[in-house]
């Protein structure tokens, strides 16, 4: 549990895992530090930080310097190691300039399955209508969260918990269900579909990599409300039509220190979520906002969902963008691995999508028409597709199942826009 005091309320024996300064930046670091005395909490205060995040959780439970691992150090990973503040203190800036983040200087160790051996609880079919009501709860969910959170309520836990809960447990029952469902978008609602959508692909993608439940929901918590902080920038600017100025934009990307904040706040969200509102704009490059914090510093949580936010984002019809198709967006992102979440993680996120995510349209070499029904996640190229139009494009009366893992007479020869055909994944799974 994280608590914002005031610096002059900082006392030896506490630990910290977070720091604001005089302008208003928070950094938060992976492990907690023990201020040991009153010399380091004066040298904090010289050095022009207003504020410290404390873990109470951590306080309560570990009496030593050892601390929470701020979001999920797998079993079997070794402890985490403390941050000395002489660390914290050597990074940070002098007074009054914008502090930067301490190093987290703990690896972020996970123990992570191979994806192949991660088997769903239930068949797609099975699933599908319970993820449904899952997501369109979700959906209402964060709608209310986001108008409470813009009329200067704050945040209910137990709500918010629940619905993070609920698309876990249908992960964990088969994981193409609700993914496919983050497929279909809705343009009246981004803000809010965006949010369920993210959290709904990290969990998936947490889930292919194979980490366990409790931090699951901690990355779907973070996720779904990565977006929290826009809430609390003027409604104008969030919706102003047409390119933002240097100024705006500065303001704009002021949003996810403002999740943060509002996360850490609250005092009931663990640490490792708040990682993922703060850094799910941080870049692997280092090129990112709102520290430009590069490579494994980024916590690997916020690194997943980044990739989600990145995603769901390009696959979305916008204002100012046209939808681009799952499988280009894949493609794009694959040429910006190195760049943008390190190369390991795209190709995780790819094999757990497909190359032809869930719900996508593909032309067969036959000129028919397929709706993505699986990905055959051992052999990408060959899912199992639903051929919904014939090769004069017209529908057929019942769509006719294909695994292309043994069929040899037809090919995928190319993704193709749903908006010429009007075919969604509902549509075969009414
Ligand atoms: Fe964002």
């Amino acid at each position: 549990m994280i608590q914002k005091i005031d610096i002059d309320d900082l006392q030896a024996g506490m630990h910290i895992c977070g720091l604001k300064n005089r302008s208003g930046a928070s950094s938060f670091f992976m492990n907690n530090t023990l201020i040991k005395n009153a010399e380091e909490v004066a040298s904090l205060k010289k050095k022009g930080f207003t504020a410290a995040y404390i873990n109470i959780e951590s306080v309560k439970t570990r009496p030593s310097a050892r601390t929470e691992p701020g979001g999920g150090v797998a079993a079997g990973s070794e402890g985490p190691r403390t941050v000395e503040l002489d660390n914290i203190l050597r990074e940070a800036p002098a007074q009054d300039a914008d502090a930067k983040p301490a190093e987290p200087v703990e690896a972020q160790t996970f123990t992570l399955k191979d994806p192949l051996d991660i088997k769903d609880e239930v068949g797609f079919r099975e699933e599908i209508k319970e993820a449904r009501g899952i997501r369109d709860e979700a959906e209402s969910t964060v709608t209310t969260i986001m108008h409470d959170v813009r009329m200067g309520k704050s945040l209910v836990k137990e709500r918010m918990e629940k619905t993070v809960d609920n698309i876990v447990r249908s992960i964990f029952r088969n994981r193409d269900a609700i993914t496919s469902l983050a497929n279909l978008k809705r343009y009246d609602a981004y803000t809010f579909t965006h949010c369920v959508n993210v959290s709904i692909l990290s969990i998936a993608l947490g889930r292919h990599l194979g980490l366990r439940r409790e931090d699951l929901f901690k990355l779907g918590v973070g996720a779904i409300l990565h977006d929290i902080g826009k809430m609390l920038i003027p409604e104008g600017l969030l919706n102003k039509p047409g390119a933002y100025n240097e100024t705006e934009l500065s303001l704009m990307k002021q949003h996810a220190l403002l999740s943060a904040d509002f996360l850490a706040a609250a005092r009931f969200i663990a640490l490792a979520s708040i990682h993922v509102a703060g850094e799910h704009h941080e870049r692997y490059d280092g090129s990112g906002y709102p520290a430009g914090l590069a490579g494994e510093k980024i916590h690997f949580f916020a690194r997943i969902a980044g990739i989600a936010d990145v995603y769901d984002a390009m696959t979305s019809n916008r204002i100012y963008q046209k939808a681009i198709m799952p499988t280009d967006t894949l493609k794009f992102m694959y040429t910006r691995r190195k760049i943008h979440f390190g190369p390991e993680l795209v190709e995780k996120f790819i094999q757990c999508m497909g190359i032809y995510p869930i719900g996508s349209l593909v032309e067969l070499s036959s000129g028919d028409i397929g709706l993505i029904k699986s990905v055959n996640r051992s052999d990408l190229i060959h899912p199992m597709v639903s051929v919904v139009l014939d090769r004069h494009k017209r529908p057929c009366r019942r769509p006719l199942d294909i695994d292309l893992a043994t069929e040899n007479k037809r090919r995928i020869i190319k993704a193709v826009d749903p908006e010429i055909y009007a075919v969604t994944v509902e549509s075969i799974n009414p």
